[in-house]
């Protein structure tokens, strides 16, 4: 059974249709890149899958469930977890609080003014090892808002993580990297899938990552779904050559 799945769905902003007549299946444990130019409606299917606003026709069902119409605090306890095309973790406070929130918040321990010293070695042990999966220890103590952008997007997977999402979506997780940065966030992308067995959606436009690291891209274009298939497939599709890696390539 597929852990994500859209049937027919549309999203209309008044007249303007960003997206129509969706389908699409993510069956559990794939790692799926989604594609397409500026404007295609890639953020919008987030939206719409993470509970942002709900779909103006059609289906949507995780883990064989309808989610239509819950809303993304529901969600995110449902283990649907995403990222942000603009970095959001805490710019004022280090890393190791950033994680520390998050990872209080994922074991429902955010509001108690004190916690057991069970409980904060508990807390303690599952920040450090977000910290080792993601090689954030030497930038335990540095506040979030000095770290460089590559950085700051890693710790906000990290957050991510705490909560130990069953589908993870992220939106340009290496927009504005430089090479080096990127490199790291693909390493990390294929770790958490190939190691933790993560389900993930990720937006992304540089296809050398796309190609290296997905199991199946879809091709949004204008709003439709222009092509699906596993990075072979896709770079043989003519639609997909005449509509978007032509200019690319
Ligand atoms: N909340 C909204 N209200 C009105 N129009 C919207 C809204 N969100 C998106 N749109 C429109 O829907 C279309 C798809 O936008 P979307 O942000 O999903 O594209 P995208 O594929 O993520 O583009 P990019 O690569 O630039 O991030 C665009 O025409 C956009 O202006
Ligand atoms: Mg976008």
């Amino acid at each position: 059974m597929s852990l994500l799945s859209l049937k027919n769905v549309t999203r209309r902003f008044g007249s303007l249709s960003a997206l129509s007549n969706i389908s699409m299946e993510v069956p559990q444990g794939e790692l799926r890149a989604v594609i397409g130019p500026n404007g295609a409606g890639k953020t919008t299917l987030f939206n719409l899958i993470s509970g942002f606003f709900p779909p103006s026709e059609g289906e949507l069902l995780f883990d064989g469930q309808s989610v239509k119409g819950v809303p993304p605090e529901k969600l995110v306890h449902r283990g649907m977890i995403r990222t942000f095309q603009i970095t959001e973790i805490f710019l004022d406070l280090s890393v190791y609080e950033n994680l520390e929130i998050a990872v209080e918040t994922a074991h429902g321990l955010n509001l108690r003014p004190w916690l057991s010293p069970a409980r904060r070695r508990q807390v303690r042990a599952h920040i450090d090892e977000l910290m080792q999966t993601l090689h954030l220890e030497d930038l335990a103590y540095r506040m979030a808002g000095e770290l460089a952008h590559g950085d700051q997007r890693v710790v906000e997977i990290a957050i991510a993580l705490a909560r130990e999402p069953r589908l993870l979506l992220l939106d340009e997780p290496t927009a504005g990297m430089g090479d080096e940065e990127t490199d790291r966030m693909t390493d990390l992308i294929r770790h958490l899938h190939q190691e933790r067995g993560i389900t993930m959606l990720f937006i992304e436009h540089d296809m050398s990552i796309i190609f290296n690291v997905a199991d199946r891209i879809t091709v949004l274009d204008n709003g439709h779904l222009l092509a699906e298939g596993t990075p072979a497939e896709i770079s043989a599709n003519a639609d997909v050559q005449a509509a978007y890696l032509g200019a690319a390539r």
